[in-house]
């Protein structure tokens, strides 16, 4: 007997409706995963159909209402899904623990961003990355004005989503080296420029040397 589908919550519905245009972008950076993996803020689970040969997959998500659609996602993809309830500000993993963390359109809706960058820090083996895909401030000055005087009500309809965050900033600062940062739509009138790039702790060698 199939198992009955679990009903999407409100909170996963908008946010499907919202990140659907931004499907495409997807398959390149999960592909890219591997070794011992968390992902973070894994809401419904639009990630899990591109993963390649991950029988195990750990992730962290603090809206309980969105882990059964996640976990039937998992089912479907043939990978087990060990889904904690919680945020990124406080990860529940050892030091060191992991060789690839993954974090989509996660990092505007961290209320303690700062916080969180240092925990995945934490956690990533030292030869680890983080692979990410963020929309964030404009490079545009009257753009990033706009999303400075949009983002309290936007916030408020778009659960907790600000348009002014700068991952790319939050993470050097937690001391992370950037190996590529892909800018993928920086248009002046776009209030949504969106940035995939891979993160690491240690310096790329000519950056070492
Ligand atoms: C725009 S959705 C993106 C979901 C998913 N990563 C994707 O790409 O479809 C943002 C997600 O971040 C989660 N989130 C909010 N605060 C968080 C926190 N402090 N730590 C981890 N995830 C958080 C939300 O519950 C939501 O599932």
């Amino acid at each position: 007997m199939t198992e009955p589908t679990p009903k999407m919550p409100f909170s996963g519905r908008l946010m499907e409706l919202l990140m659907q245009p931004l499907e495409h972008l997807r398959a390149r950076t999960i592909e890219q995963a591997h070794g011992k993996i968390l992902e973070i803020g894994i809401g419904t689970g639009r990630n899990l159909a591109y993963y390649r040969g991950v029988e195990t997959l750990y992730a962290i998500e603090p809206d309980a209402a969105l882990h059964p659609i996640a976990q039937q996602r998992a089912a479907q993809a043939g990978i087990t899904l060990e889904l904690t309830e919680g945020g990124a500000e406080s990860l529940p993993y050892p030091d060191e623990s992991f060789d690839t963390v993954v974090i989509t359109w996660v990092f505007c809706t961290i209320p303690l961003a700062e916080q969180a960058a240092q925990e995945i820090f934490r956690i990533l083996r030292p030869d680890g990355a983080v692979h990410y895909i963020e929309h964030t401030a404009s490079p545009h000055k009257g753009m990033r004005s706009l999303q400075n005087f949009f983002t309290p009500p936007w916030k408020m309809i778009a659960g907790g989503c600000r348009l002014n965050r700068d991952p790319h900033t939050i993470l050097t600062q937690a001391g992370f080296h950037h190996e590529r940062y892909r800018p993928i739509n920086t248009a002046p009138w776009n209030p949504f420029p969106v940035y995939a790039g891979v993160a690491h702790k240690s310096p790329p060698p000519t950056e070492a040397a």
